[in-house]
């Protein structure tokens, strides 16, 4: 790959039109990334119930805090249950990102990339494979930057509505999440404030396009990575795609209707110096349904300097990772086109030779 004419950020119309051609038989060579799609499915996910988190009995609540912590600790991953969000408002959201990626695209182009700051993106995405060839996912996508500034173009109509009400939403659940775990971490909630400074929290809203694909194995919607932030929210359209690696093996991540998929993330991780696992996670494509997912990664504000909390790292006798202002590891995590070689999170972990 010749790297000055590679482009992370590219506006093509060819996915899309291709996939939805009846007469597509194989994988365009452009997006071919031959991958080993199967998994195993658990039937012990976990789940934790948001309402026992804010319900008054002190019993319920501690519960769903242990719950909670067990799951960021052994999975970096639940299945959020009884979070209020109404399910009238994820069903409109997956009618306009229907909308907004059907639009024609001359309507679309305007928001093509041109950096990776740009706090409206929409497109494919090229990534760079082992060999250092480039190729592309099977995959289209909207990106906004939604707070502490709000982002969203005007069309559709509604989207704007839509996103700013579950975004909104989002973030409160977030913030009581990241509140929850700390209280089970015994860590001062001023502190944890004063760090992190969630009312500027930096939050980044997704919408993912995984058109059907005829040879799912050898093409990739998005290959492993993890997410920047402290918790993010997926949710999709009752099409499975999401798998998660939990003990060297790779998990499907279904979910009952409703629910919402969470995964701690790699500033989460940093944070509580590593009790958190920022779990490594991919989606599949399949041959025989379209499959949209939402995501929102909610981060701490993009001026927050994130490293171990300082209590922490005092129990520990050392902090294992370093310390990086937020919207500096968002900047440097969205240009890094690589699926090989270290994430950014293993970059920043600090090996302690410790001789016990
Ligand atoms: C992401 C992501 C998975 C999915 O957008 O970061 O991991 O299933 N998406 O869409
Ligand atoms: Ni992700």
């Amino acid at each position: 790959m010749d790297s000055d004419s590679f482009k992370p950020f590219e506006f093509d119309a060819t996915l899309k039109v291709a996939a939805e051609s009846s007469s597509l038989k194989s994988v365009p060579s452009k997006f071919n990334f031959s991958n080993e799609r199967t998994a195993f499915t658990s039937d012990s996910l976990p789940v934790v119930d948001f309402s026992a988190l804010v319900a008054g009995d002190p019993h319920q609540c501690s519960k769903a805090v242990d719950d909670l912590a067990a799951a960021c600790r052994e999975w970096g991953f639940f299945i959020l249950v009884n979070h209020g969000v109404p399910e009238t408002l994820m069903d409109a959201m997956f009618r306009v990102m229907k909308e907004f990626f059907n639009l024609p695209d001359s309507e679309k182009k305007q928001y093509e990339a041109k950096s990776a700051s740009d706090p409206i993106k929409c497109g494919n995405f090229n990534v760079a494979n082992t060999s250092n060839q480039s190729f592309t996912l099977w995959r289209d996508y909207l990106k906004l930057y939604v707070h502490p500034n709000f982002h969203c173009p005007h069309k559709p109509q509604l989207l704007r509505d839509v996103v700013l009400e579950y975004t909104q939403i989002t973030r409160k659940l977030a913030t009581k999440l990241i509140e929850a775990v700390c209280e089970a971490l015994e860590l001062n909630q001023s502190y944890v404030e004063e760090i992190l400074k969630m009312d500027s929290s930096f939050q980044m809203f997704a919408t993912n396009y995984y058109p059907r694909c005829p040879q799912p194995d050898e093409a990739i919607g998005i290959p492993p990575h993890t997410d920047p932030g402290l918790f993010t929210f997926l949710i999709h359209n009752g099409v499975a795609g999401l798998q998660i690696e939990h003990d060297g093996k790779w998990f499907n991540a279904d979910s009952p209707h409703n629910s919402i998929l969470v995964n701690a993330a790699d500033q989460l991780e940093i944070f509580t110096n590593g009790r958190c696992k920022s779990v490594k996670h991919r989606a599949v494509v399949n041959e025989e349904k379209e499959r949209f997912s939402i995501v929102v990664a909610n981060g701490p504000s993009g001026e927050a300097v994130v490293g171990p909390a300082a209590a922490l790292v005092e129990k520990d006798g050392g902090a294992k990772y370093n310390a990086m202002k937020y919207e500096e590891y968002v900047e440097s995590q969205l240009t890094k086109s690589r699926v090989d070689g270290k994430t950014l999170l293993e970059q920043q972990m600090i090996f302690i030779n410790n001789s016990n």
